[in-house]
């Protein structure tokens, strides 16, 4: 089933014209979406259970938790085209909990999927419910009972980014999956495949960018790549900054260098370029600080209050207080906190 380096379906009666159109606006998470388990990557031991159940035509209900775009929806659905085959879509659904939340939507469209017996040799379906966490408790508890009239005919796959958030009769039922954020490794591959395919000419530092604005994120870490080619088949690192709106770490470092070095002039007009000339977002900011703090070395207790500066700053700015003067006395903060000892 395998053919290198996609599996991207062809019935072959698409017209020419209508082919060439999609090749150069398609938007590449969809186009890159791996197709078979097997190309899903980073998620090796989640993916081996998976195919296990394919070999056996058996599975339980499944609860696939993580953060976004580590590819629980792009599993699940890979899950069923080898499952049912050809005929996949005859007996999957993808519903999204989040569109109508509360118990009719639990009540109604999923109990009419469920009962309704599956289209050919397959001895069930999969109804495949994702932000399962949005479901009142109330919802929750009806779909329980839902998943347990009609296990015989329907399987459920949940997806959620919080596991905590889905009732413990629920977890109970179901075979947990924990979707890891991607590492260098996976989105480097990634990066690779498309590059390859799109001719374009990405370097190590390219990938690290990459990686660094994607947080583990495969979906961010594709739409920056399509972002940068937009601009040139040659990505280079600043492209990817520019491209996602994110400061550059040696920028995040200056900054805080200049804080340490109790130059608070000189912070602030630094602070200054990158939210006005750059355009980046304070929370972005926020982000950035923090994982450059974290990594630092500095002692203890200033980084404790730096951090603890950085939440109270996220909290305000959440709560709509004026974000110029808010980052201006989060920098002031800094300043004030490492004094003369920054070590
Ligand atoms: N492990 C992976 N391997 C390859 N591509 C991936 C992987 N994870 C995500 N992607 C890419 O990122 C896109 C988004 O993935 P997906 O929709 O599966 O994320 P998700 O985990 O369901 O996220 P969300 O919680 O936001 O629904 C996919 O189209 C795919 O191109
Ligand atoms: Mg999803």
């Amino acid at each position: 089933m395998k053919s290198s380096p996609f599996h991207i379906d062809s019935s072959g009666t698409i017209p020419e014209d209508i082919i060439a159109m999609e090749e150069s606006h398609a938007i590449w998470i969809e186009k890159y979406r791996p197709r078979v388990l097997e190309d899903i990557i980073g998620q090796q031991e989640i993916i081996e259970r998976l195919r296990s159940y394919v070999a056996k035509r058996e599975m339980p209900h499944l609860l696939f938790t993580g953060n976004a775009g580590t590819g629980k929806t792009t599993a699940a659905v890979a899950l069923a085209r080898e499952f049912f085959g050809e005929d996949w879509q005859m007996n999957f659904r993808e519903l999204n909990a989040s569109d109508e939340r509360g118990i009719d939507v639990v009540r109604n469209q999923i109990k009419q999927f469920a009962r309704t017996s599956p289209f050919g040799a397959s001895t069930f379906k999969i109804l495949f419910l994702d932000e399962a966490d949005a479901l009142t408790t109330d919802a929750q508890s009806a779909l329980r009972r839902t998943m347990e009239t009609y296990a015989q005919t329907c399987r459920f796959i949940l997806s959620c980014n919080y596991s905590a958030k889905i009732i413990d009769p629920i977890q109970s039922r179901c075979a947990i999956y924990r979707f890891r954020p991607l590492g260098r490794h996976a989105v480097a591959e990634m990066v690779q495949r498309i590059s390859a395919d799109q001719n374009l000419t990405v370097s190590e530092e390219v990938i690290d960018a990459i990686f660094y604005v994607a947080q583990g994120d495969m979906r961010k870490a594709i739409n920056a790549l399509q972002g940068a080619a937009i601009l040139g088949r040659e990505i280079s690192p600043p492209m990817i900054f520019a491209i996602t709106a994110t400061a550059r770490p040696e920028e995040i470092d200056d900054l805080i260098d200049l804080s340490i070095a109790g130059n608070f002039l000189g912070a602030g007009s630094a602070l200054q370029a990158l939210l006005h000339d750059r355009g980046i977002a304070p929370q972005e900011l926020i982000g950035q600080l923090y994982r450059a703090i974290i990594k630092r070395d500095l002692s203890e207790t200033i980084k404790v209050r730096l951090i603890d500066a950085l939440g109270e700053t996220d909290f305000r700015l959440s709560e709509g207080a004026g974000s110029d003067i808010q980052m201006q006395s989060l920098i002031a903060k800094f300043v004030m906190y490492c004094g003369n000892n920054s070590r």
